[in-house]
């Protein structure tokens, strides 16, 4: 028990340290250019009628699943016409994540 408690701490500062490893990363990364790069043949185009960025209702009732679930299903892709990772293999988590807080973002 005794080492349990012990343990805590570093714990949560791994937590802490990690999670400002992120903010950092996740500011200076470029979320726009990054969605022109993949996400844009699909999104911007409506292309295998993905939902278009700037389409405010279509956004509105995906956004009602929660935005985590929405960054999940652009990790490991949606019903077969959502690619896993939007076709970005060398994005991680965090830029996909940003990603789609853009298209969010501009679709409000
Ligand atoms: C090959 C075309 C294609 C590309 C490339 C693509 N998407 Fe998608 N995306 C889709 C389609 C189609 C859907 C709709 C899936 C559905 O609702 O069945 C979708 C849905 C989504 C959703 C909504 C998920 C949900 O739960 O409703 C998000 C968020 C998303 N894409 C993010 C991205 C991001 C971020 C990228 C770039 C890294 C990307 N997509 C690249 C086709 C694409």
């Amino acid at each position: 028990m005794k080492t349990i408690r012990k343990s805590w701490p570093i714990g949560i500062l791994t937590l802490l340290l990690s999670s400002t490893v992120f903010a950092a990363e996740s500011e200076n990364y470029d979320a726009a250019a990054g969605y022109q790069a993949t996400c844009f043949a699909c999104h911007g185009t409506g292309q295998a009628h993905a939902p278009e960025i700037g389409d405010v209702i279509e956004w509105e009732i995906r956004s009602e699943k929660g935005f985590d679930t929405l960054v999940q299903n652009t990790i490991n892709g949606l019903n077969g016409i959502m690619p896993p990772r939007g076709l970005c293999a060398d994005c991680t988590d965090n830029q996909l994540r940003a990603i789609v807080e853009y298209m969010l973002e501009e679709s409000k």
